[in-house]
């Protein structure tokens, strides 16, 4: 039977896992759930992880939950490895939004300057968690869902040398629920072509006799006004453009394609100390209140309110699909392989895949139109220079790849926002 481990334990979407781990308990021979978590997460750990003991006597299963904060004890033996941890906490997300924002540029956890130092304090830790798993457990998978889950992916296939991962994200998820549901069509009867980088693929849509409903979906799109997920503030994109690229961009491209619009909302939020992370904050506190009823014995609804939705659909299906080789098709980040021909090969790419028991194989999409290739491989190029940043520590290509962000402009602040995020987060940052 199975020993799944899951590092940052103590975050607010574990019931969301356990919750997904149950509803899969007949594909799933689950022995062990070891929740994993530091000295900061103790006391969350300790809530959440009690409400997973809760949630899985009330379903009636004899899996043992473990609490532990010694990482080298859960790893021993494990066959399945799920990331979902925050190094610095809300806190240092809240750093990456605000700085960015009192110099005028985009504050965000994944994108711009904040997505890059999400990075620099990611991937020490990742490493680590590397170097562990090679002696404890170097057949296991590792499924990663902590941001920026693409370049983290793509550090630990890199420069952990370790082949065994998989990169997670909800939003591909959360777009094919949303555009069935635009459709009326069920997406069982639906191929969704996923390409690009996390937080950053566009895709097209077809049916089951092969016809291309991708136009027909974009010109819904701009009919609802819905956001996809709960963290983007929704702002439509430009028609004609859209039109023009004859893809589905994700949410996330509205920081890129309407980054002014998007800029003026988030210094709003700022004026009034309501960025997305200081808001979390303030769920996440209501949800470990709610957490800490021993009569709470499921997920609760109040969890719906993250950006999170859908999260364990990936998670636990994910771990299904290899541990049963059912070969479905999912959106992952994994090694390009030649699936998009505009990047590396040895990149890290999210694309719709077929997840079989020797992990995922991407399903080729070929070129990208024009306007989408000048784009990704730019981000791709910032992404590799803010991986090697964080692996060597090096300035020179920190500001490299601060200059070559499309979200930060080059000049002197470029070399500002650098110089006092390292200063703000300098706890979390040995190699620097
Ligand atoms: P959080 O702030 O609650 O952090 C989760 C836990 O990680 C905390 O309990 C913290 O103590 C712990 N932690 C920090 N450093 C650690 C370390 N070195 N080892 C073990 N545990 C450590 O964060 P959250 O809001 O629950 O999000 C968790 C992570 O998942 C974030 O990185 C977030 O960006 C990511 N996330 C990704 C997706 C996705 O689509 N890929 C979706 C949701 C969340
Ligand atoms: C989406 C993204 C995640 C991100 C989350 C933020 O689901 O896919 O990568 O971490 O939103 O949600 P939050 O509620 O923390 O703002
Ligand atoms: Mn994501
Ligand atoms: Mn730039």
């Amino acid at each position: 039977r199975l020993k799944i481990v899951t590092i940052g334990g103590g975050s607010s979407y574990t019931p969301e896992l356990i919750e997904g781990y149950i509803k899969r308990k007949d594909e799933l021979p689950i022995k062990e759930i070891w929740l994993v978590d530091i000295e900061e997460g103790k006391e969350k750990l300790e809530i959440v992880g009690n409400l997973a003991k809760r949630m899985v006597e009330n379903a009636g299963l004899d899996w043992e939950i473990h609490l532990t904060l010694d990482r080298r004890e859960a790893l021993k033996d494990a066959d399945f490895v799920s990331t979902q941890f925050r190094v610095g906490l809300l806190d240092a997300r809240i750093k990456d939004e605000r700085i960015p924002l009192s110099h005028g540029l985009i504050g965000q956890e994944t994108n711009g300057a904040g997505g890059m130092f999400k990075a620099f304090r990611t991937v020490p830790v990742i490493l680590d968690i590397v170097k562990d798993m090679k002696e404890l457990c170097p057949d296991a998978w590792l499924v990663n869902f902590t941001n920026p889950s693409g370049m983290i992916t793509e550090a630990v296939l890199k420069y952990g040398n370790f082949e065994k991962v998989v990169g997670l994200c909800n939003v591909p998820i959360n777009h094919i629920m949303h555009e069935s549901k635009l459709i009326e069509k069920n997406p069982d009867d639906l191929f969704f072509h996923f390409a690009g980088l996390n937080h950053h693929h566009w895709h097209k849509v077809y049916d089951k006799e092969g016809n291309d409903l991708t136009e027909l979906v974009i010109e819904k799109m701009f009919n609802s006004n819905e956001p996809i997920v709960k963290n983007i503030r929704y702002i439509p994109f430009f028609k004609e453009q859209i039109r023009d690229l004859g893809m589905l961009p994700c949410s996330y491209h509205q920081y890129y394609y309407l980054q002014d619009d998007m800029l003026k909302k988030e210094l709003e939020e700022y004026a009034k100390n309501e960025t997305r992370a200081e808001k979390v904050k303030k769920v996440e506190a209501e949800l470990f209140e709610l957490y800490k009823d021993p009569n709470l014995k499921e997920k609760p609804a109040q969890l719906s309110q993250r950006g999170g939705t859908y999260y364990s659909d990936a998670a636990c299906e994910l771990i299904s699909s290899i541990y049963n080789d059912k070969r479905s098709t999912m959106v992952v980040s994994t090694r390009n392989n030649g699936a998009l021909a505009d990047l590396p090969y040895d990149c890290a790419v999210e694309v719709s895949s077929i997840i079989t028991a020797s992990g995922p194989k991407p399903i080729n999409f070929g070129k990208l139109p024009t306007a989408a290739r000048g784009l990704v491989q730019v981000m791709k190029a910032m992404e590799e220079l803010t991986i090697e940043a964080a692996v060597t520590g090096n300035y020179g290509t920190a500001l490299q790849a601060f200059i070559l962000n499309p979200l930060v402009p080059g000049g002197q602040i470029a070399r500002t926002v650098l110089n006092e995020m390292l200063v703000a987060h300098k706890k979390h940052l040995p190699q620097f």
